[in-house]
């Protein structure tokens, strides 16, 4: 079955990005410039994505404006003559078919996901969370909707982490069955390097059966209140398989302030533009 739709939840606080984050949302700053949820909004698209439903909260409608058309500004680029701003400005309103889910209250991940379910009905679907951008020769989430068509069953994305990842990500206890995919026998959130399983830690993209929302339901809240998406996975792994999928590409964790900085720099390395006197910029610097 065709991967038509994905959800992206964006109705967090982004506390870890206070106080830029305290009157607009984490998922509306720049990186270079372009606003960190269009990375995810065009991996999506580049991986045959047709509709996209983004979970809001209050305080986030300058997303709902952003995916809009934009009549006066339009007028005023044409009227000047610019024909290529004006491209890519029409260009983002077009870029898929886009609906807006509330979640009321910020009760975790898998809340956010559940807000979804009436859009997503009963068919696989893709989620990117907008603050993790991924570099990659194929598009991350293609990666996944890949493997998901060859498995037919939920599978969630993992890359390699440290010692330090291991306290900030899910790790999951893996069986290889090739070179990139895992059957995942069990996962532990942030459970530091002693308790570990792996270095195998869960970033931030995932397709799923719809059956993952029957889960979401059974799914108590942890200690802080929220309803985490990977207790919901743990409860599908009771009767289901799951599988992760080891990227191939790079990844940045940009809903952090240090990693918003890595993927400014290296993507505006990459820019033809200005990439060379970045470059020459940083070494005067180092
Ligand atoms: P994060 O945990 O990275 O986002 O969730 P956060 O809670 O906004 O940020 P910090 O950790 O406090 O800095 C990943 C994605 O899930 C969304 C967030 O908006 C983010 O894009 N999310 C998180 C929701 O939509 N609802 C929630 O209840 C929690």
């Amino acid at each position: 079955m065709k991967i038509r739709k994905a959800l992206i939840p964006a109705a967090g606080f982004g506390t870890r990005f206070l106080p830029a984050t305290k009157s607009q949302p984490k998922e509306m700053l720049s990186v270079v410039d372009k606003p960190l949820i269009q990375y995810g909004v065009e991996e999506a698209v580049q991986s045959g994505i047709e509709n996209i439903g983004i979970v809001i909260s209050r305080g986030k409608s300058s997303i709902e404006d952003y995916f809009d058309r934009s009549p006066e500004l339009e007028q005023f680029l044409e009227e000047k003559g610019k024909t290529d701003l004006l491209e890519q400005v029409r260009g983002i309103a077009g870029l898929a078919e886009f609906c807006y889910i509330r979640q009321k209250k910020a009760l975790g991940l898998g809340h956010a996901i559940l807000m979804g379910e009436s859009y997503i009905g009963q068919e696989p679907f893709a989620v990117l969370l907008p603050d993790d951008i991924f570099d990659c020769p194929t598009p991350c989430t293609k990666q996944l909707i890949d493997a998901y068509s060859e498995l037919g069953a939920s599978i969630i994305v993992l890359g390699r982490v440290d010692e330090e990842g291991t306290k900030k990500y899910g790790i999951v206890k893996p069986k290889q069955i090739s070179e990139r995919v895992f059957q995942i026998e069990d996962m532990i959130e942030k459970p530091g390097p002693e308790r570990a399983f792996s270095d195998l830690g869960i970033l931030g993209r995932y397709v799923f059966h719809p059956d993952i929302f029957e889960a979401i339901k059974k799914t108590g809240p942890d200690k802080g209140g929220e309803i985490q998406i990977t207790d919901a996975i743990k409860i599908l792994l009771e009767t289901k398989p799951v599988y992760g999928y080891l990227f191939e590409g790079k990844r940045y964790d940009a809903g952090d302030k240090l990693g918003f900085l890595e993927a400014s720099i290296d993507l505006a390395l990459k820019r033809p533009e200005f990439g060379q006197k970045l470059r020459e910029y940083l070494k005067s610097h180092s």
